[in-house]
Parts: C-alpha cells; sequence; structure tokens
C-alpha cells in the first residue's frame, strides 16, 4: 500500500476505466495528471467485471489500470466493488431483490438492487471483498478501501419477508418481551396488541396511518441492518489488509434521510476509519449555499469535529434534477472550497471522465464529453492547482461557539404522517438559523444531541420533536454551566418511542425554558401573522403561557393572538455558578426577524464573528492547526469584488493580502494569518 496524498489537499474523484476501451486509459491518466489530480475512487460498480461469473474472477484489466495508476502516482480509493450486484447473482438469488412499500419488486437493470437484510447478499459481498483485499492489500497504488457505495441510496426501505425476519430479530434484541413491544409502539391503540413474535411487521402499504412506534422502528431496523452489512466487508477487510484506512460515502444532504450517520460513525473509528460524504447542490432549493454550508458543518459534527473527506461532489451539472443547469464559472472551486472550508480535507467529485452512455451521460465530470479544450477543464486544472497549495490546512479543524443539535431519530420521527403540522420540515429552521448565522460570519457546528456540549456558548434546538431523557439532560447540563439555549417550536414533545410527554408543551423543555403550552395553534400554508414590532412569523404559533420567561415578541394576530411568540428565560446564577440565558421561540419568523434575533442571541451569549467588519454576502469560517497556525476561508457569493479584512498570504493566489484581503465575485480566499 502507499500514504494517502501528503502536502495537498487530495485532490481527484470517481474513475470508471471499464466503460471505456484500453487506448482511453493512457489518455486518462495523462489528463489527470494534467489536471493535478492526486486520487482516484476505483471500482465502485465494477463487480460484473471482477467477477464475470459466480466465484470466476477476472483481475487482469484492474490490475492493469492499478499499475498505470501507481506508475503516475495516484493514490486509489479501492472500491469493494460491492454497490451493485451483477446479473448472475440476481438470477441466481432473485430473493435478494429489494421489495417496496406496495410489495412491488425492484428488479435488476439499475443499481443496488439488493435487500438490506440479505444473508445471501452478505455471503456473495464479502466473499469478494475478500478476494479483492487478497489481491490488492499490498498494492503500491492502494491508499484506502472504499466499502459499497451510499449505503441506503436506492434499496431502502425493503419491506421484503427477509426483512420482516430480520425486524423481529432486531425487536427481540431491544424489547425482552412482547409486553415492553405493545407498550413502546402503544398497540393498545386500534388493537395493534401483538401476541406472537411472528406477528410484527414491517410497515407496510395499511389502510390508514401506520403506526408510529413500528416505523420509527423500521427506520432504526433498516439503518442498523446497512451498517452490519458495511461492518461485515469492513470486518473483511480489517483481517485481509490491516493497516489501510477504510471508508465509505455517507450522504449528507437534506433531501436524504435513511441511514443514522451518527450511530454509524459511533462504530467508524480511529485510526482506521475515514469519515467521507457526498453532497450535490440542489438547483430547487431557494437557497441552495444555505443547504450545501449546512451539510458540510453537519458532515464535521458526524467526524466528531476531525477533518473529514468530500468523496463527490459535481463539477457542473448534474443529471437527476427536473432540470439540469451548469454551475457558473468559477462555481466548482467555490464549491470545493466551501467544503473545504467547513473541514473538508480532500476533494472528491463524480466522475473522472463524463460517460458516453448509461444513466449518467449527461452528469458534468472532471473531463467533460467536449474534452480538454472546454472552460470547465480548464476551471478543473486551476482547482488542481489550488488543491496542490493547500496541503497544510489538512488535519487542522473549523473553530466554533455555537452548536446546532441535529438527530435522525427527531428527523425521523418528524416525518409523520398525522402530526399537528405537515408543514413542519425537520430541517427548516435548523437551515434557516445556520444561515442567519453564516450571514453574521458566526459559524456553528452542527452535532448530535449526545456530543459534548460543554465548551459552546450558544445551543441551538430547533424542532428537536423526539428527544431522549439523556439529550434533555444533556442539554439542561450544558446551560447550567453557562451556555445560552435557543429551543424552536415542536421541540421536546415526545420521548424516544415517541410517546408524548406529558403535562403540557414543550414537553421535555418546559421548566428549562420557563413557558407552558397547552394547545397547538399550526398556521395555514402561506399564512403569516403579524407580532409585535414590525415582525411576523409563519408555520407555527402556539398559547404560549409564561411560567418565569419574559415575552420579547408577541403574536399580534392569528389563532395564538396575544401569546408570547419569542421568550426569553434568565436565572440568576446560584452560588456562584453560571447559568445562560434559555429563549423559546415559538413561529418562524420572517427573515429580518430571524436576523435580528440571531443578532441578540450570539449578543448575549457573546459569541463572535469570524473578523469583526467584514462584508455582506462572503461566509467566512476559519481552521485551526494544533500548533496554533490559522486560515481564513471568504467565500465570496456575490458577483461583486469583496473585501475581507484579513492580514496573511492567500493561498489561492499566493499573494500577501496586506490586510485588506480581495475576494473576486463568486470566488475565494484562502488567508494563512500573519
Ligand atoms: C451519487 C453516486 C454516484 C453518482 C452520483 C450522481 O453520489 O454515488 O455514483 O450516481 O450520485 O450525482
Ligand atoms: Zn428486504
Amino acid at each position: 500500500m502507499r500514504d494517502w496524498p501528503r502536502g495537498v489537499i487530495p485532490f481527484g474523484g470517481d474513475y470508471n476505466p471499464e466503460q471505456w476501451p484500453r487506448e482511453v486509459w493512457r489518455e486518462d491518466i495523462a489528463a489527470m495528471q494534467r489536471a493535478g489530480v492526486t486520487f482516484v475512487s476505483l471500482g465502485i460498480f465494477s463487480w460484473s467485471w471482477v467477477e464475470p461469473s459466480d466465484g470466476t474472477y477476472d483481475f487482469g484489466w484492474l490490475d492493469e489500470v492499478m499499475g498505470l495508476l501507481a506508475a503516475a502516482d495516484i493514490a486509489v480509493d479501492l472500491a469493494t466493488a460491492t454497490a451493485s450486484p451483477p446479473m448472475w447473482l440476481a438470477q441466481a438469488h432473485p430473493e435478494i431483490a429489494p421489495i417496496d412499500h406496495d410489495g412491488q419488486r425492484l428488479w435488476p437493470g439499475s443499481r443496488q438492487a439488493w435487500c438490506p437484510s440479505s444473508a445471501t447478499f452478505t455471503a456473495y459481498a464479502t466473499r469478494l471483498a475478500e478476494a479483492m483485499a487478497r489481491r490488492y492489500h499490498d498494492h503500491p497504488a492502494l491508499a484506502m478501501w472504499h466499502i459499497s457505495n451510499e449505503y441506503g441510496c436506492h434499496n431502502t426501505p425493503c419491506f421484503c419477508d427477509t426483512c420482516a425476519v430480520g425486524f423481529r430479530d432486531w425487536l427481540r434484541q431491544r424489547y425482552d418481551s412482547l409486553d415492553a413491544l405493545n407498550e413502546a409502539w402503544g398497540a393498545a391503540f386500534w388493537s395493534q396488541r401483538y401476541a406472537d413474535w411472528s406477528q410484527p411487521l414491517p410497515p407496510r402499504r395499511t389502510p390508514t396511518f401506520p403506526n408510529p412506534g413500528q416505523t420509527l422502528d423500521y427506520r432504526r431496523y433498516q439503518s442498523d441492518a446497512l451498517l452490519q452489512q458495511f461492518l461485515a466487508e469492513r470486518a473483511v477487510l480489517l483481517e485481509h489488509s490491516p493497516g489501510v484506512p477504510i471508508t465509505t460515502n455517507f450522504m449528507t444532504m437534506r433531501h436524504f434521510s435513511h441511514l443514522d450517520y451518527h450511530r454509524w460513525a459511533a462504530h467508524l473509528t480511529e485510526p482506521v476509519d475515514r469519515i467521507s460524504t457526498d453532497h450535490y447542490v440542489v438547483d430547487l432549493l431557494a437557497d441552495p449555499w444555505a443547504e450545501q454550508a449546512f451539510c458540510g458543518d453537519l458532515t464535521r459534527g458526524i467526524a466528531g469535529g476531525g477533518p473529514w473527506l468530500l468523496m463527490e461532489h459535481s463539477t457542473s451539472a448534474v443529471n437527476w434534477q427536473p432540470v439540469n443547469r451548469p454551475k457558473p464559472v468559477g462555481g466548482t472551486i467555490r464549491d470545493s472550497l466551501t467544503h473545504v472550508a467547513r473541514g473538508a480535507d480532500m476533494i472528491g467529485f463524480f466522475q473522472w471522465r463524463a460517460s458516453r452512455a448509461g444513466a449518467e451521460k449527461f452528469h458534468s465530470a472532471l473531463l467533460p464529453h467536449a474534452g480538454e479544450d472546454s472552460a470547465r477543464f480548464a476551471e478543473v486544472c486551476r482547482l488542481g492547482e489550488i488543491a496542490g497549495r493547500l496541503g497544510e490546512v489538512s488535519g487542522s479543524r473549523v473553530e466554533s461557539q455555537v452548536a446546532i443539535l441535529w438527530d435522525y431519530d427527531a428527523q425521523w420521527a418528524t416525518q409523520g404522517p398525522a402530526l399537528p403540522s405537515a408543514q413542519v420540515q425537520y430541517p427548516d429552521l435548523a437551515i434557516e438559523i445556520h444561515r442567519a448565522l453564516r450571514e453574521r460570519h458566526v459559524p456553528a457546528d452542527v452535532v448530535y444531541p449526545g456530543a459534548d456540549l460543554t465548551a459552546y456558548r450558544l445551543i441551538i434546538v430547533p424542532t428537536l420533536y423526539l428527544v431522549s431523557d439523556a439529550h434533555a439532560a444533556a442539554i439542561e447540563a450544558a446551560v447550567a454551566t453557562g451556555a445560552d439555549v435557543l429551543v424552536t417550536y415542536f421541540s421536546g414533545i415526545v420521548d424516544e418511542r415517541d410517546h408524548i410527554r406529558l403535562g403540557g408543551y414543550p414537553g421535555a423543555f418546559r421548566e428549562l425554558l420557563g413557558v407552558r403550552s397547552t394547545e397547538f395553534a399550526p398556521l395555514r400554508p402561506g399564512e403569516v401573522v403579524a407580532l409585535s414590532g414590525a415582525h411576523s412569523g409563519s408555520v407555527w404559533s402556539e398559547d404560549v403561557a409564561l411560567a418565569g420567561a419574559e415575552a420579547v415578541l408577541t403574536f399580534t394576530e392569528g389563532p395564538a393572538a396575544g401569546h408570547a411568540a419569542f421568550t426569553r428565560y434568565a436565572v440568576a446564577p446560584q452560588g456562584g455558578s453560571a447559568s445562560g440565558v434559555r429563549w423559546y421561540l415559538a413561529t418562524r419568523p420572517d427573515r429580518d426577524t430571524l436576523a435580528e434575533i440571531v443578532g441578540t442571541l450570539c449578543a448575549s451569549a457573546g459569541v463572535e464573528p469570524v473578523l469583526p467588519g467584514a462584508p455582506d454576502g462572503v461566509d467566512l469560517t476559519r481552521r485551526r492547526a494544533a500548533d496554533g497556525r490559522s486560515w481564513v476561508f471568504a467565500i465570496n457569493h456575490t458577483d461583486l469584488a469583496r473585501t475581507v479584512p484579513v492580514t496573511g498570504v492567500d493561498l489561492v493566489t499566493g499573494r500577501h493580502t496586506g490586510g485588506q484581503c480581495e475576494v473576486p465575485a463568486g470566488g475565494v480566499a484562502v488567508v494563512r494569518e500573519d
């Protein structure tokens, strides 16, 4: 094996040479070198090429490609090649096909047509992983193993009979008895009582609303089933290829919520495992950059605050949105460095060369259909140069005084159905608040409620509908040691079984916040209600009564008129110990109001921006190394040049800023501070 590229931010992407004739491979390698590519992810969808029939391997072509890459000093993140089972396996074992919600079988002919619970699949996948590990464990191109690909992207949830059996086993481990299961699922309701372990089912299509406890447990089970598939391959690699780092690419994007990545990350440990993710800009979002920045910070949270790897993003258009627009000139570099600014220590893309056939032939790549004679390839080469100069930031950590809590159980539970308002979408307020902080140049970590919260000055708890007793206690403990906290509506409502916390809302946080509501009054789609001052709210209101807290803003119209909309509760410190200020927000404020609220919170908590006096429209973060060196990343989202007050060498241009760093329109600066 070889080391992961050093002295640079590794730069490259998925390489699928099996889609091209041999002659193209040498051209590929030469063009990769011109572009400054230092790593590729190889073999992700190559199962049918390395194992063309059951138990017969053809490593010849892969040996050749690995040899070419080794000779070119390009590191390989080598896939176990198990993401998509080959036709021979689908034919021999039709039972590994996933079954959807309606009982429809998902056929081969696309990708990832395998059931998360299938032991047959595990047997074939681990056999291939072993063959790959035996063949390549000491290859001079091998730098990292890449297990499967984007677990759960297409094959979960599966509702097949194998999953039903797996689910029952999982339930028996979670609940000692059927009584405990019946209690957890609230099965007294609608005669759902289970009298035998053969009875629990996946939440297949039902006449009306399925049991929410069953649905929530099924999501947990599917995530765990895929985790077991990952761990099975990982165990094979540890045995047959010890010492080589291992990763699997997550999908920390707003629209993907199938896996509990915090639970996964608990099984991925240093020094073996690397957290990597894929991120694609979703054009349809009102503010794609807000989601992009948020997801970078979420990935860092999953990585425990340390560096992570950006395995994939796109140089330009994707092929899976209704309309696929290219990125503006400079957009490839800007998006890549946005991730590095948020802790990524690698810049990866799907894919090296744009395909000429297949379902992704219109997806952009490092090398476009047009070839090297294209503006995009020129930008790719420029990015390669920049990545080559950014090596010194590797291993440094992003600084933040603010935590935004994120929890997959809470997300799953708020995906309903049959909740007070379908307008409450779990990520909405989290991303809105994150965006308002970003606009003030205040970075935030997006972290699991079970993370260490003690070092933060401000903790944001957005829509944490489901919260365990332990997590509620951790939040309280952080406040007791001085952190300020903002809790937003529809938080603290249920426990981890999705059972209501009785006695008034917001359940778990009532006493902490010094407020109590007795009825929710969600607003209709498009409905906006006035708040005191020139403020307004939408989506939510409730009959907040003050029980210690004071009203900062009040609903002046709508179903909760006269009740507090935003409250503040400052408890006098006891015996010299600090106690943070507790804020409760009972509506979704308009953008200006939210900006004002976030300003108030930061001032109260003593949260500082990355740089004082920085211009609007520029994202700022600071990464700091253990030896104290620091780098300010400035991402200019405006179409005018902006001047950022920072002194040091800009690694993008190589020039000293002289105190005022000019960041071009749509451009980026990375300044090593003097
Ligand atoms: C995912 C996959 C890639 C490719 C891209 C397209 O991230 O991992 O194989 O399909 O999407 O955007
Ligand atoms: Zn299944």
